[in-house]
């Protein structure tokens, strides 16, 4: 909105003295001098039709208060939103919500996160002067697995604008009138659409609720990571929500460029089940028939040592969910044995477009760094496993399970190195080095998404036992073999690879940004 064209419009709030553009709501404007002003059904995705009346200030010279989510600023306006006549207006609309809303706090999946809640609570609301019994109206599924708990409800309608105007199946609605109004569908029966867990996202209070993540953490418990979805090439922006050590759910995080305030079911479950199951803690080396458990060090002089003795030209699979620090470090693993070819395979999907924002789909690859991949030379592939069989040099797997591998597979390889989470049959009975690396959610790192944007994503959760991620160990062989320098953290990770490559070139973690940005070879067709 800020443009030099658009005329400037002087103003006053609670004090302040400010300039902005005409068109800017009293809302927005507070928001810049970091007042935050009370609201309910105001989304700043969704239309706003003024409903609830929580937002109102008090405008010098106007009768009574105002709106001010669809207020817009005039010339010299002075607004007040903080003073007695302000918040008796908030006051009385928190109190008319309040009479038929049940005391649920102790058991609300929304406590600590409700914005009725906070409000309730910032304007010291702390009896009703309501004699009558509240008003129960009962839960109901609206979706499979999301729960409507009607008393709860202050019937905003941002659910029902969600579908409405972004999914654009209007299939839900306000029904009845006045205090036996709730949400539903017109034909009393549960929808699906694939992107339907907005609608809990959007709502400001305990009403819709996931039923997955019902009854399990309190918010206060969750750290918070700021992530990238990586169940699809889409690259939604996301923060993850983890307690002792495990996902327990992701929200979207706004991006203008990639998924707005929003993103996919298929992602929340993804985030959440992504790298379940039994984990490799401890690197190991061969030792005749079995493997052995080993520390880094020994695990490393093993590699550096196998490398020194030319064991032949490297081929790889690798894996398009790894980051690209982890691809470049196999990459460069692989220059120093010479480079013959790598290949990674993608599981696909149906794709669902969101018709309001419709640059965000859920991507028919279901990995997030296809393009990633393919940008350090990595090829796409229906069977690599067929294509590196029989390789007899040098054997990179990074993150691919190889659960349909062959007996016997890698048997001919001078050197078989498995980087992975989890063990397979074919890294136990073949690899002569086995290195322990983390999931996404363990480790900094970026992807590229299918347009070429590079998005930072954060470290969510401890990994487990001696875990490390490729680029730590792998740059510590490279060093042992004098062909590179030992990396200490992700970002001089992502440094290198900008030195190196041209689709890279000047980014860093720092420049990236809270948005990410475009690769070179993207940069001019997307802005
Ligand atoms: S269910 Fe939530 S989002 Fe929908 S109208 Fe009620 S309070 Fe608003
Ligand atoms: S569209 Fe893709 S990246 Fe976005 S939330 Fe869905 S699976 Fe994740
Ligand atoms: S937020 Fe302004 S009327 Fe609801």
């Amino acid at each position: 909105m800020d443009s030099e064209s658009t005329p400037q419009i002087n103003i006053t709030i609670d004090g302040v003295e400010l300039s902005v553009p005409k068109g800017t709501t009293i809302l927005d404007a507070a928001e810049r001098i970091g007042v935050v002003i009370p609201r309910y059904c105001y989304h700043p995705g969704l239309s706003r039709p003024a409903v609830c009346r929580m937002c109102l200030v008090e405008v010098e010279g106007a009768p009574k208060p105002q709106p001010s989510c669809v207020q817009e600023v005039q010339d010299g306006m002075v607004v007040r939103t903080g003073n007695p006549e302000a918040r008796k207006a908030r006051r009385a609309a928190i109190e008319f919500l309040l009479v038929n809303h049940p005391l649920d706090c102790p058991i609300c999946d929304a406590a600590g996160q409700c914005e009725l809640q906070d409000y309730a609570f910032e304007t010291g609301q702390l009896s009703t002067r309501n004699v009558e019994p509240k008003v129960v109206l009962g839960r109901d599924h609206v979706t499979p697995d999301i729960v409507y708990f009607a008393d709860r409800c202050v019937l905003c309608t941002r659910c029902v604008r969600f579908m409405d105007e972004i999914a654009e199946d209007p299939v839900l609605q306000v029904i009845n009138r006045g205090y036996k109004s709730f949400i539903d569908t017109m034909t009393d029966e549960v929808f699906e659409h694939p992107f339907s867990m907005n609608i809990v996202d959007v709502c400001p209070v305990g009403a819709l609720v996931n039923e997955n993540f019902l009854f399990k953490p309190r918010s206060w418990d969750l750290d918070q990571t700021a992530s990238v979805c990586p169940g699809c090439s889409q690259g939604c922006n996301v923060t993850l929500g983890a307690k002792e050590d495990k996902i327990l759910r992701a929200k979207p995080r706004f991006n203008p460029h990639v998924n707005s305030y929003w993103m996919c079911d298929h992602g929340r479950s993804a985030v959440v089940n992504w790298g379940a199951g039994e984990r490799i803690e401890v690197p190991m080396v061969r030792d005749g028939d079995r493997l052995a458990p080993v520390d880094w060090s020994r695990a490393l002089q093993a590699l550096t040592d196998a490398m020194r003795g030319k064991p032949g030209t490297a081929r790889a699979i690798v894996s398009a969910g790894a980051s690209n620090e982890s691809l470049f470090a196999v990459r460069q693993l692989m220059n120093a044995a010479g480079f013959e070819g790598g290949e990674f395979r993608v599981s696909t999907g149906p794709e669902s477009v969101l018709k309001g924002f419709p640059k965000l789909r859920l991507r028919a690859d279901r990995v997030p760094n296809v393009r990633g991949a393919e940008l350090l030379g990595f090829q796409r592939a229906d069977d690599p496993i067929a294509n590196a069989s029989g390789h007899t040099g040098t054997l990179f797997i990074l993150e691919d399970e190889l659960d349909d591998a062959p007996e016997g597979f890698g048997g001919n390889a001078a050197l078989f190195v498995y980087i992975g989470s989890k063990m397979n049959a074919a890294a136990r009975n073949a690899a002569h080095v086995i290195l322990p690396s983390p999931t996404f959610a363990e480790a900094e790192g970026t992807f590229t998404n299918y347009e070429g944007r590079v998005q930072r994503f954060g470290q969510a959760l401890r990994a487990p036992g001696l875990t490390r991620p490729i680029w730590m160990s792998g740059s510590a062989v490279l060093a042992q073999l004098e062909a590179g320098e030992q990396l200490r953290t992700a970002g001089v990770a992502f440094a290198a690879l900008a030195a190196e490559s041209n689709e890279y070139a000047g980014m860093s973690y720092e420049n990236l940004g809270q948005h990410g940005a475009m690769v070179a070879s993207s940069a001019a067709a997307v802005p």
